[in-house]
């Protein structure tokens, strides 16, 4: 019999995972404390914006193998194998994550389970999270096991990476454990994907080591823009130059407003916390560069655009077009798009967003901004257009046309995505960071 499976937190990364298990053939059990998440997902409807997960979900729900409850004592009684999958927010107030909801899925768990049972942590945690967890676990339930396995999904891929991801990491402390994790993903490894079968504390670093890597990667492009400004030069050109080295490569060396979301910047700072408590800062202190040149990012797309309006705000009328944190996602978790419209909007401009997915989370944040369903609408009258998430759909923008709606033709490209070459013969003024 096919182990039963049950997914703890159906946030971006939970809801994913548990569709795309159905899909592999599994019963699957999805819980969250929040029952009105919990309604939506048993409708088969997505409370969220994720590429072809709507579609997922709905099939698999109507295939009766996937279903979600907000009862942990249920998940318990169904499961023979528990993915963890809650948030791991930053604490309020310091660098360090927040486990109290780690801590009360595998607690949950532990006060219900009534078989020998496998619980696979997959939120990012810091290092030694799953050792304290396996303690805990021998007192109060010693018959569930556990293991570590990270994920890497990125938002807006979910589906393509869960189901094709580059590689599988088990941490594990037993060969059962090790068993029951290439049991479940038979289907991915059978494909070709890699396993790598490590220790509890190896598998949690490989996540957080993996994020700290591409935003170092990240700001190393984005240190450069801001030598390229003061140069002259051009920090595109500079990028395809560099990528061209194999050893460099060219993914996340894409110069612009730098990395938001949900994950990045809170990893990287729980990691620095991480290597404090271990005694080891010193090993992570770069990383508070790499912090301190994505955030000196938003702040320099900010005088940019006041310079291209004389030195001011005041009385100015901003479009900007983007508010998630990247395209193909609805998350404004920590987005760079939405920081940099609210701090103009505080120093005087009225400032009206379009994004094509994330109005609403957006106006749920920053009620004050004005929104619009087009970009057209956003752009009227505008003094300035900023371009701020590089969603497709503003690289077909015509120039000519949104030529005729705004006040005067400025555009700030915050992404370097756009064509500077198509909207200066418009007759734009097209300024970006890190080019002439
Ligand atoms: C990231 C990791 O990629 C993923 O493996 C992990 O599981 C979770 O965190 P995600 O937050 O979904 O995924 O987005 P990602 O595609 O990594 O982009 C992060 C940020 O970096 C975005 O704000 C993006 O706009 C920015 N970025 C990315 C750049 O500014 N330049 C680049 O070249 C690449």
């Amino acid at each position: 019999m096919a182990p039963r499976l049950t997914v703890i937190g159906t946030g971006y990364l939970g809801a994913t995972h548990a569709a795309c298990m159905a899909k592999l053939g599994f019963e699957v059990l999805g819980v969250d404390v929040d029952p009105e998440k919990v309604a939506t997902l048993q409708a088969g409807r997505l409370p969220f914006h994720e590429p072809d997960l709507a579609d997922l979900l709905a099939e698999q729900v109507a295939t009766g193998r996937l279903r979600f409850t907000t009862s942990i004592e249920e998940a318990a009684t169904f499961g023979d194998v528990h993915f963890v999958c809650v948030g791991t927010p930053q604490r309020k107030g310091e660098l360090a994550a927040d486990l109290t909801h780690v801590d009360a899925a595998v607690d949950g768990l532990a006060a219900h389970v009534d078989r020998p049972c496998l619980i696979v942590g997959k939120s990012t945690v810091p290092v030694g999270t799953a050792a304290r967890l396996a303690e805990r676990l021998t007192d109060r339930a010693p018959d569930v096991e556990l293991a570590w396995n990270p994920e890497f999904l990125r938002e807006g891929h979910a589906v393509e990476d869960t189901l094709r991801p580059d590689r599988l990491v088990f941490g594990v402390r037993s060969a059962t454990a090790e068993a029951m994790l290439r049991e479940v993903y038979a289907d991915l490894l059978d494909a070709g994907v890699p396993a790598i079968v490590t220790d509890f504390a190896t598998a949690e670093l490989v996540k957080v080591s993996a994020n700290a890597f591409l935003a170092t990667k990240i700001s190393f492009i984005n240190a450069m823009a801001e030598v390229c400004e003061a140069a002259g030069a051009d920090v595109t050109q500079l990028g395809s130059a560099l990528a061209l080295d194999p050893r460099i490569g060219g993914r996340f060396l894409h110069a612009g407003l730098g990395f938001g979301g949900g994950c990045l910047p809170k990893d990287i700072r729980a990691f620095m916390a991480r290597a404090g408590e271990l005694g080891v800062d010193q090993a992570l202190s770069f990383l508070r560069e790499v912090d301190a040149i994505n955030m000196r990012r938003r702040a320099r797309m900010v005088d940019l655009a006041r310079e291209q309006l004389g030195g001011s705000f005041i009385g100015k009328r901003v479009a900007v077009f983007g508010a998630a944190f990247k395209p193909h996602s609805d998350d404004i978790r920590d987005s760079p798009a939405l920081t940099v419209a609210a701090t103009i909007q505080l120093q005087g401009a009225q400032v009206t967003v379009h994004d094509p997915v994330a109005n609403d989370n957006a106006r749920k944040l920053h009620p004050g901004l004005g929104y619009e369903d087009t970009p057209e609408l956003a752009a009227d009258r505008a003094h300035l257009v900023l371009h701020l998430t590089e969603w497709p759909q503003f690289q077909a923008l015509d120039p000519a046309e949104l030529g005729e709606i705004v006040a005067e033709r400025r555009i700030v490209d915050g992404r370097n995505a756009l064509d500077p070459a198509r909207w200066r013969a418009a007759g734009w003024t097209y300024r970006a960071l890190g080019r002439p």
